[in-house]
């Protein structure tokens, strides 16, 4: 299978390329293909002639787009319908990555596939706006959502937490949104095995179980055998410029239903922070 990763530069698209061992796959950062220019897309795209375009390139700073929504816009929208109209045109199937920041986080149970999107910022908007263009464009894509993404090579929560632990006696980290922790090395496992199963519509792809960013913290600190106190706090301690749902846990129906299993996020830690060790 030849498989064109856009965004690979990124912490998930390190991850694809790096899982993607069995396939010919072709990696692209924003310096070789700027997703805004079309005439770079399909330049790229009719060199590689790819079987599958994973679509994992975006604007990702979640504040960032809040305070310039026209980038966000542009890049995670604009950007993301350029590549559809590439890949309808080369007969390519398309996976786009996108996020459970598409709801607004007022459900109390998971949200499956069919809920409707009801971004509470301009991320959501410009990535729920994405995937509503993609689904004209290309029907027969496949727009796989995931949350709380971690690993080598990126901005990760519990890297985060230990050199914070490594500098203050105590933490205070919010216990009011609950999301779902995804490891970008299981996630990029999923892609790929999503790819083969020639997965279509909206697929909700997140390591198993969930928690917040509090019990997500403890957990870290527990496996690292670090004592710091941790105390729970709201998010109305900690104003930023993009409101976030308090409540963003993806059902795992959609994903059964092609046989896949995600294992628990906590297992998933003691893999990266083998990593990390081994990495120095
Ligand atoms: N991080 C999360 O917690 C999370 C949660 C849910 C969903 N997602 C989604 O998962 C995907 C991957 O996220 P990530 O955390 O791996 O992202 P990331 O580390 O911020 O990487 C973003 C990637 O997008 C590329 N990019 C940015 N602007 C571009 C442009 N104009 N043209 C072409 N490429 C461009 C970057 O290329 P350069 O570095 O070369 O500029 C980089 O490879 C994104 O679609 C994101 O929306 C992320």
């Amino acid at each position: 299978m030849k498989i064109l990763v856009f965004g690979a530069t990124g912490m998930l698209g390190k991850a694809l390329m790096g899982r993607a061992k069995d396939d010919d796959v072709v990696g692209l950062g924003s310096a070789q293909a700027d997703i805004r220019n079309p005439e770079q897309v399909a330049e790229v795209v009719s060199e590689a002639a790819p079987d599958w375009i994973v679509l994992s390139a975006a604007y990702t700073d979640v504040d960032g787009c809040e305070l310039n929504p026209t980038l966000a816009s542009t890049v995670n929208t604009h950007g993301a319908a350029n590549v559809a109209k590439v890949a309808a045109q080369a007969h390519s199937r398309l996976l786009f990555i996108s996020t459970d920041y598409v709801f607004d986080g007022n459900n109390t149970t998971p949200y499956e596939t069919t809920d409707p999107r009801a971004p509470i910022n301009e991320y959501g908007k410009s990535k729920a706006e994405a995937e509503e263009r993609i689904s004209r464009i290309l029907p027969d894509s496949c727009i796989v959502r995931t949350s709380w993404l971690f690993g080598p090579g990126g901005k990760s929560f519990p890297d985060t937490i230990l050199k914070l632990a490594g500098a203050r006696p105590q933490l205070e980290i919010v216990n009011d949104q609950r999301g779902c922790p995804t490891y970008t090395g299981d996630l990029a496992d999923t892609i790929l095995r999503l790819t083969r199963a020639d997965a279509r519509g909206i697929v909700h792809a997140t390591n198993r179980g969930d928690c917040t960013w509090y019990e997500f913290a403890c957990e870290i600190l527990r496996q690292q055998g670090l004592n710091t106190v941790v105390r729970a706090t709201t998010s109305d301690k900690f104003v930023r410029p993009a409101a976030r749902p308090k409540y963003s846990v993806l059902a795992p129906r959609s994903l059964t239903a092609h046989g896949i299993q995600m294992r628990p996020w906590q297992e998933t830690l003691s893999e990266y922070f083998a990593l990390r060790a081994a990495a120095g």
